[in-house]
């Protein structure tokens, strides 16, 4: 929201030749970002290491992508961390992952509170391990009042499962005749899904190269420029993320109508 230039500039010093912040218009920021962090197993692997060695480089890639989201002033970032299907993954990297996030989001939430960062999450997170789920409520009870940002990050979400459930509670409301079947337009489903808060991501970064959706915010998405690159989410960086902001910038969004002259 509020953005410091100073700090901004100083996060972005001594750029690479092919981008620097110069060539941003820092008034056309993306308000919402979001992003599918894909490839950890594919980094670990290149270098002969567990899988979980990738999950833990991971967390490093987005620890900075919410810092440099704090630092350009966009308003929400979210990001894909776990979804629905993730289950069927073998049961050592499914609790690997369940300790990670607790983990992480303990030492991490200094810097939400440093930065002034709201923290969400997007999905069933009741079914969570009880750890993970608890120390989840800790980070949103203790980072509600919070408004420079909103993180907001996917976490056993699957989006038809979303949408279904956005539904079924229209559903159940029309049966109590609370809501009639004419008043069950488009915002009455948004408000039920779990961005019912947020706007809708603008721009949406894809790493390894997978151009494919996954069940992500399929409701949310529906006029959201998409940019995939073939880096790999641990070796993701704000340089990196600087080029998906430029490219984001460098494209006509027309919502279905003409491009204003
Ligand atoms: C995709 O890589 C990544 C995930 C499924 C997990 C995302 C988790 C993190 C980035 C770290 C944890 C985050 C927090 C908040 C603590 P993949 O395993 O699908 O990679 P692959 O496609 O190369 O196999």
């Amino acid at each position: 929201m509020q953005r410091d230039e100073q700090k901004l500039r100083e996060h972005y010093s001594q750029p690479p030749e092919d981008i620097s912040l110069d060539e941003i218009d820092l008034d056309r920021i993306p308000k919402h970002i979001s992003i599918i962090m894909d490839g950890n197993g594919r980094w670990a692997q290149a270098r002969g290491r567990a899988r979980s060695e990738g999950h833990v480089a991971g967390v490093e890639s987005l620890r900075e992508a919410v810092t440099t989201s704090v630092r350009l002033g966009v308003d929400v970032l979210s990001a894909y961390a776990f979804s629905t299907e993730n289950w069927r993954r073998p049961k050592e990297e499914v609790n690997l992952l369940m300790h990670l996030f607790a983990k992480t989001l303990i030492k991490e939430l200094p810097l939400f509170h440093q930065e002034n960062v709201r923290l969400q999450f997007l999905g069933d997170i009741e079914s969570l391990p009880k750890k993970t789920y608890d120390v989840f409520c800790r980070g949103l009870e203790e980072t509600k009042d919070y408004d420079e940002m909103t993180f907001a990050l996917a976490v056993n979400y699957g989006s038809r499962a979303e949408i279904v459930r956005a539904a079924r509670m229209a559903a159940i409301e029309v049966a109590a005749g609370r809501l009639s079947p004419e008043q069950l337009d488009e915002d009455a489903i948004a408000r039920r899904l779990y961005t019912s808060n947020l706007p809708d991501p603008e721009l949406l970064i894809r790493t390894s190269g997978e151009l494919r959706l996954s069940n992500y915010l399929l409701w949310q998405l529906a006029y959201t420029e998409f940019y995939v690159t073939d880096v790999l989410w641990p070796d993701f960086t704000k340089w990196d993320y600087l080029r998906a902001i430029r490219a984001f910038q460098g494209r006509a969004r027309r919502f279905g109508g003409v491009v204003k002259q």
